[in-house]
């Protein structure tokens, strides 16, 4: 039988694939190091936003973040606790992964300090670079950390907190303020 060049090239294709998903199937996963392309935040680029968008943009922002810290409670309850619950550890992780791409569209020109009260620091918008590659940190790590959240391993899951809540640490330290809104 005669197999043309193409066919054995498509399934030589095939086969990588699955020998990749196997491979990922058994390994540990690697939070550590994170590979995964995220698109890049649009922070401080082009005119700054009405004020009416202004106000609903930094309301989304307050509840996205809320909503990322009561995940980061959830998640070190059960991470500390003797009997972790994974459907939970699975959600928080989640809703971090989410937010934290979403939180790409939280930070346009115009939503600072004056635009109203806010713990965004005017900083932000005077390091737009930095600021990005610190949110783009946070992106890569919760999406690891989602991702090694779907096997199961709490274990895991509890050496590497610190990633997560390292890299919001990381942003907090520079660019918020602690205010009550
Ligand atoms: C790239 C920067 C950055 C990262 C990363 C970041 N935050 Fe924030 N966070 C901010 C800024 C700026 C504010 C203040 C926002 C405001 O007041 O409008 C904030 C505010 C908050 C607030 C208070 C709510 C509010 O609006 O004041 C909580 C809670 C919070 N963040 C949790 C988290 C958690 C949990 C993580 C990590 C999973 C995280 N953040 C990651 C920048 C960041």
């Amino acid at each position: 039988m005669r197999i043309l060049p193409l066919a054995i090239g498509t399934f030589a294709i095939v086969a990588c694939g699955a020998a990749a998903i196997t491979q990922a199937r058994n390994s540990q996963p690697s939070i550590s190091n994170p590979t995964l392309p995220i698109a890049a935040a649009a922070i401080g680029v082009g005119a700054p936003v009405s004020a009416a968008e202004a106000a609903a943009i930094m309301k989304t922002r307050h509840d996205g973040m809320e909503e990322m810290g009561k995940a980061m409670k959830v998640l070190h309850r059960d991470l500390d606790s003797d009997d972790p619950n994974m459907g939970e550890i699975r959600s928080a992780a989640a809703v971090i992964y989410k937010n934290s791409k979403a939180a790409s569209d939280w930070f346009p020109a115009g939503t600072g300090p004056e635009a109203g009260k806010t713990g965004a620091k005017p900083d932000i918008w005077q390091n737009p670079k930095d600021f990005a590659a610190k949110l783009a940190g946070l992106q890569h790590y919760a999406q690891q950390y989602y991702q090694a959240s779907l096997t199961g391993d709490a274990g895991t899951l509890k050496a590497n907190e610190d990633t997560i809540s390292g890299a919001c640490k990381a942003c907090h330290d520079k660019y918020r303020m602690e205010t009550k809104h």
